[in-house]
């Protein structure tokens, strides 16, 4: 799947998302070494702590899975009811992707295409401990 395909289908999936405390909407699509993609959204609680971004519901759905081994990561988000904009992967999420995703990774997001690695430089990674 292309990169623009994938950044495609994480807009799509976007429309999915529940955020009616910040009125922010993410989707996310994830492509496996596989070939299968998993998506997300980013899901919301009045309890704000309890929200889940979109890049980690589509991560966890494609562990649960059975997936482990990752290529790209599209990321689209945006106010909701507008086009999406130059949302970033938040740190907690780049920290969880750096758990099963090599630095190389691709991070596919509106402006065109980063690595894990650029996004999270000096990770903190299980060699280390
Ligand atoms: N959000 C994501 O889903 N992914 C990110 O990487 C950035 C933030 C969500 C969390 C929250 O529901 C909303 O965007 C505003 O922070």
């Amino acid at each position: 799947m292309q990169h623009h395909e994938l950044f495609a289908l994480a807009e799509r999936t976007r429309e999915n998302a529940y955020a009616p405390y910040s009125h922010y909407t993410v989707g996310a699509a994830l492509l496996c070494a596989s070939g299968k993609v998993y998506t997300g959204v980013n899901i919301e609680n009045a309890s704000f702590g309890a929200t889940n971004c979109a890049e980690r519901t589509a991560l966890f759905s494609a562990v649960a899975a059975g997936e482990r081994d990752f290529v790209a990561i599209a990321v689209a988000g945006g106010r909701q009811g507008e086009a999406s904009g130059d949302c970033t992967p938040c740190g907690i999420c780049r920290q969880v992707l750096a758990e099963f995703a090599d630095p190389d990774l691709a991070v596919i997001l509106k402006d065109g295409t980063h690595t894990l690695g650029e996004l999270l430089p000096l990770s903190f990674t299980e060699s280390k401990l």
